[in-house]
């Protein structure tokens, strides 16, 4: 089972998205997985769920100890989500007295057992407790980053709270990989913003770069992955190669 958190404490960079059709990507290739959605705003869990369907029990209710995981997931075409809502936003207050808030998430996610091939998980745009908790749940991290300007801005805080919950809490987590998104092919800037990036990172970074394309900025708000609103599209055949790249352990 690979357990892996795509992060990044930048907003609007793509980590919802590429959780979403990379999970679905795998999903194609028979894989069996669960997409964790670990942000307030619930994004993740709004792209594949229309507002009116109800949900009864979230992340929130799970990490708060009242269900247990299996009690929250629901299913979309060949896949799980654990879904979130904006209860989560007072998670950091509530959980502060906690002695073991940055373990809630995993010794839950431990008690689903080992049925999943991947277990994704969605962070918020922030350091705070959530994404802590993903860390120390996980061992694997993607770092998601959008192919302009400011792109590295901001990474040496996020690599120091890695390094430090390697220390304390997770000594078998990694960076393993680092998808870069949103490229635009017409600016002379984005390919100089990939080739910085890759000196920077090496060989982690995804061969397949995530293409600027619109149809995956729709597909959301028809409540669809990539694959289910437009096969053809270029964000499909982006998001396809990726998740074989990931299936086999680039
Ligand atoms: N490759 C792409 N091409 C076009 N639009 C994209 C692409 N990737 C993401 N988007 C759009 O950009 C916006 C930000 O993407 P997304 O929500 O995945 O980022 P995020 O990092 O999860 O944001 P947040 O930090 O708020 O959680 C969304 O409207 C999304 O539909
Ligand atoms: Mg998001």
């Amino acid at each position: 089972m690979k357990t892996i958190a795509f992060t990044n404490q930048k907003g609007g960079v793509g980590k919802t998205t590429s959780t979403i059709n990379v999970g679905a990507g795998l999903c194609l290739q028979g894989k069996k997985v669960l997409m964790v959605d670990l942000d307030p705003q619930a994004n993740l869990t709004y792209s594949l769920r229309m507002n009116s369907q109800r949900i009864d029990n979230t992340i929130y209710d799970v990490l708060k100890g009242r269900i247990s995981p299996d009690e929250a997931i629901i299913s979309h075409n060949g896949f799980d989500i654990l879904p979130s809502s904006i209860d989560l936003s007072g998670a950091e207050m509530e959980f502060v007295n906690e002695p073991a808030r940055e373990t809630l998430l995993k010794n839950n996610l431990e008690k689903l057992g080992t049925g999943y091939d991947y277990i994704l998980i969605d962070c918020p745009p922030n350091l705070g407790l959530l994404t802590l908790n993903a860390f120390t749940a996980v061992k694997e991290i993607f770092i998601v980053l959008q192919s302009e300007y400011l792109a590295l801005h901001g990474l040496s805080k996020l690599m120091d709270v890695i390094r430090v919950v390697k220390e304390r809490l997770n000594p078998d987590i990694a960076i393993s990989g680092i998808i870069c998104t949103l490229f635009d092919s017409r600016k002379n800037l984005n390919r100089e913003v990939v080739d910085h990036i890759k000196d920077y990172f090496g060989d982690k970074v995804f061969k397949t770069i995530i293409r600027d394309n619109v149809a995956l900025a729709e597909a959301p708000s028809h409540h669809k992955t990539i694959f289910e609103y437009d096969s053809e599209s270029y964000g499909a055949k982006d998001y396809l190669a990726l998740s074989k790249e990931i299936r086999n352990g680039h």
